[in-house]
C-alpha cells in the first residue's frame, strides 16, 4: 500500500516509520526543504535515536522517501495522514492555519486524481474541527464528496516523545474515528497487523478522546504537585505518600511524580484548547482551569525553596540544568525552563543554563542568558543549581562537580537525584515538594 504523510515532524515521522516497518511504501511530505534533505539522508530533524535508526534503514531500502511534491505524493497514495502542527494561539485556542493549508493542498491534489483514498487527521484538533472545518475544505477543493469518493478519519496519536518508535509500534490503543463505515473499515484494516485494542468511533468522539486523555494526564501531574506542595509545608515526604497512593489500581503509579510541572508540545496546549472550547460552550471547566493554574505556578516552588535558603536572591548565580521539557528529548516547546528562568531573572539572579542536547533550540527562546558548555562549567562558582529536566547524565553529578560550586545547594525539580547521595557528596539537597520540609 502507498501511504502519504503530510508534515514530517514527530508524529509524521513516527507514523511514517511505523507504516514503513509494516511493509508499506511511505512518502513524507513537508514544506521545510531542510527537513526533507535531512530525511532523505536518513537523519531525523529532532533527537529520537531509536526512531532515527529505523528511518535510516527504511530510506536506504527505498520504503520511505521525502518529498515537497504534495500533488504527486497524494495522487499516488491510498491513505493520506495529516500530521502538521496545531500550536496554541495566545487565546489558548489552537492555530489550525497549517492544517487548513495542508487540507487545501491535499484537496487540489485529489481534484485531478482518480480512485478512492482515505484522508486521516492525526494532528490534535478540538472536537468538531474535522467535520465542520476540514471536511468542507476537502470537498470544495477536490470537487468530490466524502463518504463516496473520499474517506475521512480522525486517528489521534498517543506517542510520548523519547519513546516514539515503541509507542507507535505497540500503542496502548488505536482510535479509529470515521465519517462512515467504508473509511472506518479501511483504516482499521491498515492497522490490523498491530495488536492493540481498537476503538471505532465517529469523528468528534475520536477528537475528544485525545483531549480527555491528555487532560487526565495533566490532572494527575497537577494533583501530584498539589499534594507534594502540601506535604512539604506539613513536613511530610510526598514521595512516600504518592508511592502508597499510586498502589491503588484505581489510581495507578504513573504520572504521579511531583516536580516543576508539565511542558512539551501536547499537555499544556491541549488543556488550554479544551478550556477555550468549554468557554465557547459557556461551560466553566473548573478542573481544567485548576490544572493549568497549578502548573503555571509550580516553577515558583523552586523559587520559594531558594528564598528559604538564601532570603535575598539578588546577585546570586544559579545554574539551571536541563532546558528541554523533559530529559531524553530536545523539544523545548512549553518547557518549564522558560517560566523558571524568567522568574529567576526577575529577581536579579545571574542564570547559567546547560542542556546536553536541547541547548541550540533553547537559545532561540532565550538568546541573552549565559550558557555553559558542560555541567561542570555551569556549576562553577554557582550559588545553587536547579535540575529542570531529568537527563540521565545529571545522575552522575557528584562531589567533583559540587565542589566547584560557591554554595553546593541542589534544588531537584524532577526528583532525579538520591538525597542521601547528594548530601554525602557535600551538597545540600532540596527536592520540589520534598526534602528539607518546613514543619509548621
Ligand atoms: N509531538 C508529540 O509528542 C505529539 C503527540 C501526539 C500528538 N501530537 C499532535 O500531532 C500534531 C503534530 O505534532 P508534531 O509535534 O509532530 O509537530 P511538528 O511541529 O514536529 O511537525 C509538524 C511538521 O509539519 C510541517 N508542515 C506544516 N505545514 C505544512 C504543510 N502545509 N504541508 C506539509 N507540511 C507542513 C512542518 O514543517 C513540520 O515539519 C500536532 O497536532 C500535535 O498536537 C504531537
Amino acid at each position: 500500500m502507498r501511504i502519504c504523510v503530510i508534515g514530517a515532524g514527530y508524529v509524521g515521522l513516527a507514523t511514517g516509520v511505523m507504516f514503513g516497518k509494516l511493509g508499506h511504501e511511505v512518502v513524507c511530505v513537508d514544506i521545510d526543504g531542510r527537513r526533507l534533505r535531512d530525511i532523505s539522508a536518513g537523519r531525523l530533524p529532532f533527537y529520537e535515536p531509536p526512531l532515527e535508526k529505523e528511518l535510516r534503514k527504511l530510506v536506504k531500502n527505498g520504503m520511505l522517501s521525502a518529498s515537497g511534491d504534495i500533488k504527486k505524493s497524494v495522487a499516488r497514495s491510498k491513505f493520506v495522514f495529516l500530521c502538521v502542527q496545531t500550536p496554541s494561539l495566545s487565546s489558548g485556542k489552537i492555530d489550525i492555519r497549517a492544517l487548513k493549508t495542508a487540507c487545501r493542498d491535499v484537496a487540489r491534489a485529489m481534484a485531478g486524481a482518480d480512485g478512492y483514498r482515505v484522508i486521516v487527521v492525526k494532528s490534535t484538533v478540538v472536537p468538531s474541527t474535522t467535520d465542520t472545518v476540514l471536511k468542507p475544505i476537502l470537498e470544495d477543493g477536490s470537487g468530490k464528496s466524502i463518504g463516496r469518493e473520499i474517506g475521512l478519519c480522525v486517528n489521534p496519536e498517543f506517542l510520548q516523545e523519547g519513546s516514539a518508535l515503541k509507542d507507535s509500534m505497540e500503542p496502548s490503543r488505536i482510535v479509529v474515528g470515521a465519517h462512515d463505515k467504508r473509511s472506518s473499515d479501511a483504516l482499521a484494516r491498515l492497522y490490523s497487523p498491530i495488536k492493540s485494542s481498537t476503538f471505532r468511533t465517529d469523528l468528534r468522539t475520536a477528537e475528544m478522546i485525545k483531549y480527555a486523555a491528555n487532560s487526565f494526564l495533566a490532572a494527575k501531574i497537577s494533583y501530584a504537585n498539589e499534594m507534594a506542595n502540601l506535604c512539604l509545608r506539613l513536613g511530610i515526604d510526598s514521595e512516600q505518600v504518592l508511592a502508597a497512593v499510586g498502589e491503588d489500581p484505581r489510581i495507578g503509579k504513573l504520572f504521579l511524580k511531583p516536580g516543576l510541572g508539565f511542558g512539551g508540545s501536547c499537555l499544556p496546549k491541549d488543556v488550554r484548547a479544551l478550556k477555550q472550547k468549554a468557554r465557547e460552550l459557556d461551560y466553566p471547566a473548573h478542573l481544567l482551569t485548576a490544572i493549568q493554574r497549578i502548573n503555571d505556578e509550580q516553577p515558583d516552588e523552586a523559587i520559594s525553596i531558594l528564598k528559604s535558603v538564601f532570603k535575598d536572591l539578588k546577585g546570586l548565580r544559579i545554574a539551571v540544568l536541563g532546558l528541554s521539557f523533559k530529559g531524553g528529548v530536545d523539544d523545548v516547546r512549553d518547557t518549564r525552563a522558560v517560566p523558571l528562568i524568567t522568574s529567576l531573572l526577575a529577581k536579579n539572579v545571574e542564570v547559567v543554563a546547560y542542556d546536553p542536547i536541547a541547548m541550540s533550540r533553547f537559545i532561540e527562546l532565550m538568546p541573552t542568558i549565559r550558557y555553559a558548555s558542560t555541567v561542570e562549567d555551569a556549576l562553577t562558582q554557582a550559588d545553587a543549581c536547579v535540575i529542570q529536566a531529568d537527563w540521565p547524565e545529571f545522575r552522575e553529578i557528584g562531589r567533583a562537580q559540587f565542589s566547584k560550586m560557591r554554595n553546593p545547594v541542589v534544588i531537584d525539580g524532577r526528583r532525579l537525584l538520591d538525597p542521601g547521595e547528594v548530601e554525602a557528596s557535600g551538597a545540600k539537597y532540596f527536592g520540589v515538594g520534598y526534602g528539607r520540609a518546613r514543619r509548621e
